[in-house]
């Protein structure tokens, strides 16, 4: 099948191609760029008003399967991604069981080639049942399709094992992406340590127990060599961390959440439960340095950390339901809404972070570039289309999101993965 999506607004962070100018899509691939472009056997596209680009990369998210089918299903999770405009996402391996093995990796390939929506690309676990005291067979992971290690949700509290894991996981060309906070410092506590955990009388999240582990991590990549990936930095010291490493040549990267541009721990004052997540909500201080960090490439990605619960664990009070808050659906708009309409970023810098950066940390070289050649792998959407966010509209099987009846600006019109159309707004 052709497809011929004309006279959109092209962004390709990689190319710097510009302007209003027609695609043509055969095979799957993106076989011509150019003006005024005919096929009278493809199917058109109407772009004319739109931005078209590179479909979106999610590095992070939590699809829940197998073992938490409640919450959210590989299936769902594609669609939602499908809808927010992600033509790939990398899912994370808490799971029940941990994705921890071959067979692992291949029920996870298995599932999401069912589901057809979107590329789901396998996390597996830096530990045996992410349990912090064996590693993983890196090499046998990376064989049946891992793209990445990482033990998100139960993060590595044994510097002694990450550094082993670093050493291996170089040998196999795999990044570790670490989910960076104190255990003992956080224990199971439901917000930031401060003015909120203050003020409603409950033990909170220090920020220092995130920036120790960048800290440890950062050290660790530099005496090991190993690609390390911070997931959902905070706090505007854990960007000054990674700004001080990357400045020494150290291989690390980071990636932060619109949930950590855009909101501080007072919302966990109006939305209770919807707005706890691990690492916390910050302060206004942090949420300036995180930008500060996207502004001048300190922070390589914006990921959604897309964690479904179900309505009812959402509906406990805030210290008993878990922390997490879903972002398919909405990370585009947010991101746009609070760094492009703000006139913080242009749209080609945020795009690089959720597109051409994500790949290169999953070291997915062929994938984040919208050039001829290329798969054609494309999001089409409006920066400037209001709408209020409706949980009920979703995709996903979850609902727990913060931006609920929050007006955003940014719309995904068409995702088209290998030439297909997977979405479409109706
Ligand atoms: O808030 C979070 N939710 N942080 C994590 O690290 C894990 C995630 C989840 O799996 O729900
Ligand atoms: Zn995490
Ligand atoms: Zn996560």
């Amino acid at each position: 099948m052709k497809l011929l999506i004309r006279q959109g607004r092209l962004v390709d962070p990689a190319g710097g191609i510009g302007g209003a100018l027609d695609i043509l899509i055969e095979n799957g691939r993106v076989a011509v760029i150019g003006s005024d472009l005919r096929d009278p056997d493809a199917q058109v596209i109407d772009a004319s008003g739109l931005t078209v680009a590179c479909g979106l990369i999610d590095m992070h998210v939590h699809l829940r399967e197998p073992g938490f089918e409640y919450k959210e299903t590989i299936a769902t999770g594609a669609r939602a991604a499908a809808a927010g405009g992600f033509t790939a996402v990398a899912c994370m391996p808490n799971t029940r069981p941990t994705i921890d093995c071959p067979e692992g990796v291949a029920f996870v390939k298995k599932k999401a080639a069912e589901a057809g929506a979107s590329l789901v690309w396998p996390i597996a676990a830096v530990s045996k049942g992410q349990l912090g005291q064996e590693v993983n067979d890196y090499e046998a992971l990376k064989a049946a399709g891992a793209v990445a290690l990482s033990d998100d949700g139960v993060p590595v509290q044994n510097a002694n094992l990450l550094r082993d894991a670093m050493i291996l996981a170089r040998r196999q060309n795999l990044t570790i992406l670490s989910h960076c906070e104190d255990a003992d410092m956080v224990q199971n506590f439901a917000v930031n340590e401060g003015k909120i955990s203050r003020q409603l009388r409950i033990p909170g999240r220090p920020a220092i127990a995130e920036e120790l582990q960048v800290m440890r991590d950062a050290m660790l990549a530099e005496e090991t060599g190993a690609a390390v990936h911070i997931c959902h930095i905070s706090t505007a010291k854990s960007v000054a961390i990674v700004r001080r490493f990357k400045k020494k040549g150290v291989a690390i990267t980071c990636e932060t959440c619109p949930q950590y541009f855009t909101f501080t721990e007072d919302e966990v004052l109006r939305q209770g439960s919807l707005a706890r997540v691990n690492p916390p909500l910050r302060t206004p201080a942090d949420v300036e340095g995180i930008i500060e960090g996207l502004k001048d490439g300190t922070i390589d990605a914006i990921a959604t950390d897309h964690a479904p619960h179900s309505a009812e664990e959402k509906a406990r009070p805030l210290t008993q339901a878990p922390s997490g808050m879903i972002g398919l659906e909405t990370s585009l708009a947010a991101t746009l809404t609070a760094l492009y309409h703000t006139k913080q970023m242009s749209l080609s810098d945020i795009l690089r972070k959720m597109t051409l950066n994500p790949a290169c940390i999953l070291r997915m070289p062929h994938k984040g570039r919208l050039a001829i050649g290329s798969d054609a792998d494309v999001v089409i959407f409006d920066p400037d289309e209001e709408w209020v966010v409706d949980p009920d509209k979703f995709r996903s099987m979850a609902r727990n999101t913060p931006f609920a009846g929050k007006t955003l600006k940014g719309r995904v019109k068409y995702t088209i993965l290998g030439g297909n159309i997977i979405y479409q707004d109706t």
